[in-house]
């Protein structure tokens, strides 16, 4: 397969599909070493995994590669989903390339506008139903049931495959780190990334795990909460709210999968504020030049969070998944940041604001 070595498709040997991969180069993301959020924080070894650089600018990329190829291989014509955004923009990126019918499910105006324009563009059936998220994954998945439509959200056994592949990533370059930190939604990610590194313990390539840490936003925290109180499953809530609409999730499909692999790998779980949610969006952006999406932002506002508390080890090696684009969103960014001043086209005037 060209280009393989760079692609999730790296790790073909591990990932359960027969088929040629319908693949756009998905995966080989950078991993950078953030030396100001080190200070910040003041720990030994801070890294930033930028699945934003994946093809439709989020980690949803390394899922739906490995969902839709099986979608294929299982002689399916059309898929669905219910999606804050992310997933649906990948989903009907992965369909128009292998030739199959895509419907997506959002909660109407609440999603971020880059995410909408990728699904209609790419040319998903685009639904936006009067719900929240989690109205919309249980509509989506009694429609599949009845309906001829392969379902591809994160309950989807071969999409959290293809996301395992973010471990392998990690653990390829610097080896196991003590610690992974990310933001949790529908709780897909953090269990499929633990899946990863479980895997490559259980093959004999290492001995340590990750503690894994969720970050979850204060609106928006059914598994931080049941964290807090040592339970196995979460209390769902009904009216979750954050301006990371990504995460604005109320009831995770895999919340048991999460906190299994919080607990059992002594991590952490936190909960960030919307404004540190945009403190942490624009530290990453403005002094490390990582553009992140609000939701992707959370795993470093928590970062900073457990550091305020004492929560971290000085001498920890610590990964973030940062999980979207920046220009997902290009909404909030103008809203927080404010419109570029404007002034009349002359020397002077522009020399005037430069100074201002
Ligand atoms: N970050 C971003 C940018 C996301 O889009 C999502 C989830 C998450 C983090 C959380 O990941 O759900 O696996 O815990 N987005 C889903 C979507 C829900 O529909 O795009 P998770």
């Amino acid at each position: 397969l060209d280009g393989s070595n760079i692609t999730v498709w790296k790790y073909r040997s591990l990932l359960p599909v027969k088929i040629d991969p319908v693949t756009l180069k998905e995966g080989g993301t950078p991993l950078y070493r953030a030396e100001r959020l080190e200070k910040e924080v003041g720990v030994r070894r801070v890294y930033v995994k930028h699945e934003g650089l994946n093809p439709s600018g989020s980690f949803k990329d390394r899922g739906m590669t490995v969902g839709v190829t099986k979608a294929l291989e299982l002689g399916r014509k059309a898929v669905a989903c219910a999606s804050t955004g992310n997933t649906s923009a990948s989903m009907a990126m992965y369909a128009a390339k292998a030739g199959l019918k895509a419907y997506v499910l959002l909660p109407a105006g609440k999603v971020a506008l880059g995410k909408v324009a990728q699904a209609l563009m790419h040319g998903a059936k685009v639904i936006g139903i009067d719900g929240n998220f989690d109205d919309a994954l249980r509509i989506v998945r009694e429609v599949c049931s009845r309906e001829p439509i392969y379902l591809l959200n994160s309950i989807n056994p071969f999409r959290p495959e293809g996301q395992k592949t973010i471990a392998y990533e990690i653990a390829d370059e610097i080896g196991v780190p003590d610690r992974v930190v990310l933001p949790v939604g529908n709780a897909g990610n953090i269990s499929a990334i633990y899946k990863g590194f479980k895997e490559l313990r259980e093959v004999g390539l290492t001995d340590s795990m990750p503690k894994m840490t969720g970050i979850q936003a204060e609106g928006a925290a059914p598994i931080y909460r049941a964290f807090k109180e040592g339970k196995e499953d979460i209390t769902p809530m009904e009216n979750p709210e954050t301006i990371a609409t990504a995460i604005r999730i109320g009831n995770p499909v895999s919340a048991k999968k999460a906190l299994r692999a919080i607990y059992s790998t002594n991590g952490l779980a936190e909960v960030v504020s919307d404004s540190e949610i945009i403190e942490a969006q624009k530290f990453l952006a403005a002094k490390e030049g990582i553009g992140v999406e609000p939701a992707s932002a959370a795993s470093v506002a928590g970062l900073r969070k457990l550091a305020a508390n004492g929560m971290l080890d000085p001498d920890e090696t610590i990964v973030c998944v940062v999980t979207g684009n920046l220009l997902k969103d290009p909404e909030t960014v103008v809203r927080v940041c404010g419109e570029p001043v404007k002034v009349e086209a002359s020397v002077e005037a522009v020399i005037r604001a430069m100074r201002a």
